[in-house]
């Protein structure tokens, strides 16, 4: 159990007094005792205060160390808590240390560990220490060279970062390659792959005119598969080049598909390793939402060869600094994409909202819950006791939400100039985000210093828009002012600087030109306020009636916006805002509204009525075909429940179910007949191509099925099941199979058979299989079913505890998105969350602290509620031999 000992603070950075300058590592793999021979050459820090090397070690067995080629005196080598510690007086010292490991009993899946017969590494953050000792620090950045020896029947492809030196046949069997890195990078970006893979490969030119080859590893039987990421990786090449000026440094450049991975994907110097639910992907097997997944995590790990690996984090507390960063530009990446692919500015505009909309979904549903909960946290942390929780939501989207401001708050031409300047100081370096902010104030001139609040600040802070109409003078007046309420450890908040998009809408619908007491003119129609204080007033002038405020438009900040907007004024929004994001959330905001009614019903035993204002205004949206469909599509999807239940207070997964249901089944049987005529309409001809007007079309055609077969009636089971049945596509495939899951009907069962019959070997479509089954809403009033479902498939032989995509199909599934199932009256739910927690701690932790945070906002549930979770909690918190992984998560929640 960790202590308060084990807290690691970020004000606590010391650097190590020896850093290394190269590292020659030799691996002669075997799946039950890999040798590993790493010859460092240490030298002191000037910087630092005097000490001993530090080298740190885990699950390693030590064969032999020397020192400048000589055994260790007595007492030179000190083993720690943490790895060993030696100490030398020359500032130059070359060590040589020989580990023995064992990769095919690393179920942790960091450090070197087998898949499915082949050898890979996962390093970030801290796994290169579970293969040899070293200062695994990310401000120790070293040149690498390695030599690869292993069996070349089953492992004929031997990949490390860089360039290709020499490969070679050996005795017995056996062979090798050498490799050679030419930047320096720290240890977690290491990487080695070792298996039998084939490739597809491209060379491209590079802006300066380089030639570099392309190359991505799977399976040979996934070959059908790879195109897509293919693809990805040249236009993701491409666009840094255009957008930043930034081309790739290497001569080759490889990703590597594996089967078990804890995470999405990884940044290694020219060797990205990725989940392959992430690089597979055809027309049979991916829907559109897989492609476009792909797509963005093929250039997430591109664009973090320079922000991430080219100039990489001082320490783990910076982990904004490469992911807040990188999961903006693929954020931007993915909006230019989907623009450029459209054939309208107007077509292009919508595509960039629908871009934007799917982020500020996955904030809301992911980094809102986070930060109001006891893992709430700056996205620069102050503090962490196991870094690997740190991975979060908040760090990576709330991140991205912050380098977005400052990109509102400077322009693009200034935001490029202060990355051209970061870059210009910081190339080859281990920095903090104070250095990043300081190269764009520096290079714009501006004063960032009060927005640096948003590094150190934790919880999602609370936007009030109020206005004042004064018809006598034509004067409008918009006070805002924000509140952050407390967090752990941060009772009290400070104002931050919000920059406020603002437009003023018309009686008539159309944006009005906005002029500022003081003003000589009126400019644009949305205009950025930058608010700095508690609360601050604007004073527009020059109206001649009183007009709708449309505040934050684009979503520029991570807040909760508090106005008081009655259902007209919704529906007025949502017919009418210019700002595309803002009538999506008009439409939001609607709905939740109505939802959040309808459970407060639900809970007192009242009869369930949706208002008709809604009604009308869902419908108008519904019927408007000169609306992009993709866009429609958002505007009537329903906010998620994890969303709901955040806005609930206090959170009751069961009323909330029923509300959910009732509104769609109450919709979806009052418009039957424009579902039906959309549906039919938006009928995609063709092969299957993965474009944005093609998925907007599967898109709202697909919710429009969901919203007919909530009706239930016999004309959506048939419609649901022909679609199933005759599906050129996963996405109409999966869209007719999720459709059907929501039914009682006996079409479903025959649908999850076949479903499975066709796609029994096929591990990534059966995740589908796995979560579909898990998220079912039960949507008649018998007794709950899903948990004893979710037992029996454990079962399944292709279910597999320790296979991370499985777990977050199946387990993940049912504990994060079915809360009225998971949370079911009897507790059971919960036992089993516990049961299967500890069971997974055994093997993963990693995979095992995700599951973990299924429940850590357990208080914001009924006090019923609570104390149900709570034996849950306590049971895993008194587990002996409980990682720290785990540990932390439940000791938080229940501090
Ligand atoms: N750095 C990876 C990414 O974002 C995520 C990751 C972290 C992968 C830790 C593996 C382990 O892009
Ligand atoms: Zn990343």
């Amino acid at each position: 159990m960790p202590t308060p000992g084990n807290l690691i603070l970020r004000e606590a950075y010391q650097p190590l007094a020896y850093g290394v300058e190269t590292v020659d590592l030799d691996f002669n793999l075997d799946p039950q005792a890999t040798v590993v021979t790493s010859r460092l050459k240490c030298v002191r820090n000037p910087d630092a205060a005097a000490g001993p090397v530090v080298l740190f070690g885990e699950a390693l067995e030590l064969v032999s160390i020397a020192i400048d080629g000589a055994a260790p005196a007595e007492g030179q080598v000190r083993k720690t808590e943490s790895g060993l510690e030696v100490n030398v007086s020359a500032d130059e010292v070359v060590l040589t240390i020989v580990t023995r490991i064992n990769p095919s009993a690393n179920l942790t899946l960091s450090g070197l560990y087998q898949s499915r017969g082949g050898f890979y590494t996962q390093c970030e953050a801290e796994g290169f220490r579970r293969i040899t000792y070293f200062p695994d620090r990310p401000d120790v950045m070293a040149r690498y060279t390695v030599r690869l020896e292993a069996d070349a029947a089953t492992c004929p492809v031997l990949l490390s970062n860089g360039n290709l030196l020499e490969t070679g046949t050996l005795p017995n069997g056996r062979h090798f390659a050498r490799w050679e890195d030419p930047f320096l990078k720290p240890s977690y970006l290491f990487a080695l792959v070792a298996a039998e893979l084939s490739a597809l490969e491209r060379t491209v030119t590079t802006m300066s005119g380089r030639d570099v080859l392309l190359q991505v590893w799977v399976e040979a039987r996934d070959l059908d598969r790879v195109e897509h990421a293919m693809d990805s990786l040249i236009h993701s090449m491409r666009w840094d080049e255009e957008v930043f000026g930034l081309e790739l440094d290497l001569d080759r450049f490889m990703i590597v598909a594996v089967s078990d991975f804890n995470m999405g994907a990884m940044e290694n110097k020219g060797l990205n390793i990725f989940n392959t639910k992430y690089v597979l992907a055809n027309p049979d097997t991916g829907t559109d939402l897989d492609f476009e997944n792909v797509e963005s995590v093929v250039a997430h790990e591109y664009f973090h060869n320079w922000t991430g690996n080219r100039v990489t984090c001082r320490d783990w507390f910076q982990l904004t600094l490469k992911e807040g960063l990188t999961v903006f530009r693929d954020q931007q990446f993915t909006a230019d994409m989907m623009a450029r692919a459209s054939d309208s500015p107007a077509a292009a505009a919508s595509a960039r909202a629908v871009t934007r909309i799917a982020n500020v979904r996955g904030l809301r549903s992911g980094q809102f819950p986070e930060d109001a909960g006891p893992m709430a946290h700056p996205i620069r942390p102050d503090s962490y006791q196991e870094i690997n929780n740190f991975y979060t939501a908040t760090v990576y989207q709330k991140g991205a939400e912050v380098i977005r401001m400052i990109l509102t708050l400077l322009g693009r031409e200034g935001f490029r100039n202060g990355m051209d300047l970061y870059f210009s100081y910081h190339d080859g370096q281990a920095v903090t985000c104070d250095d990043f902010v300081g190269c764009m104030a520096e290079a714009n001139g501006a004063d960032l210093d009060l927005f640096m609040r948003w590094y150190s600040q934790a919880g999602t802070p609370r936007l009030k828009a109020e206005g004042a109409w004064d018809a006598a003078t034509g004067t409008y007046t918009l006070t805002l002012s924000q509140s952050t309420p407390p967090t752990p450890g941060q009772p009290e908040k400070l104002p931050l600087h919000i920059p406020v998009a603002v437009g003023l809408i018309g009686p008539d619908g159309a944006d009005l030109p906005l002029r500022l007491e003081g003003e000589a003119n009126a400019g644009d129609t949305t205009r950025v306020l930058n608010l700095k204080e508690a609360s601050r007033s604007w004073r527009f002038t020059g109206l001649a009636a009183e007009p709708v405020p449309s505040v934050l438009r684009g979503y520029s900040a991570p807040v909760i916006l508090e106005i008081d907007e009655d259902d007209e004024r919704l529906a007025f929004r949502m017919a009418h805002d210019a700002d595309p994001f803002n009538r999506w959330d008009a439409a939001q905001r609607f709905m939740e509204r109505v939802v959040l009614g309808l459970a407060a019903d639900a809970a007192a035993g009242r009869k369930l009525e949706v208002p008709q204002a809604f009604g009308h205004a869902f419908r108008a949206l519904l019927v408007n075909e000169s609306l992009d469909p993709a866009f429609v599509a958002e505007t009537l999807a329903l906010p998620s429940e994890a969303y709901l239940l955040e806005r609930m207070q206090p959170a009751d997964p069961a009323p909330l179910r029923a509300a959910l249901i009732h509104l769609m089944r109450e919709v979806g049987q009052a418009m039957q007949a424009d579902f039906l005529g959309r549906y039919l309409d938006l009928e995609v001809e063709g092969e299957y191509r993965y474009h944005p007007a093609d998925a907007g079309k599967r898109s709202l055609r697909n919710l429009c099925l969901r919203y007919l077969a909530a009706w239930g009636g016999p004309t959506a089971i048939d419609l649901a099941a022909k679609q199933f049945e005759h599906a050129g596509n996963m996405t109409e495939r999966y869209g007719a199979l999720a459709a059907l899951v929501q039914s009682d009907a006996p079409q479903r069962t025959e649908a999850l058979a076949a479903f499975h019959d066709r796609y029994r070997d096929d591990a990534l479509v059966l995740d589908k299989w796995f979560m579909l089954q898990a998220t079912a809403w039960r949507w008649s009033d018998a007794a709950p079913t899903t948990l004893d479902q979710v037992r029996a498939l454990m079962a399944n032989p292709a279910f597999s505890l320790s296979n991370p995509n499985k777990v977050y199909s199946l387990l993940g599934g049912y504990f994060k998105s079915n809360a009225a199932e998971f949370h079911r009256p009897d507790g059971a739910g919960y036992a089993f969350w516990a049961e299967q927690v500890v069971a997974l701690d055994r093997n993963n932790p990693q995979v095992a602290s995700r599951m973990a945070r299924a429940l850590e906002g357990w208080r914001k549930f009924t006090p019923e509620i609570q104390a149900r979770i709570r034996v849950a909690l306590e049971q895993v918190a008194a587990t002996e031999g409980l990682s720290p992984d785990v540990a932390e998560i439940v000791g938080k929640a229940l501090g």
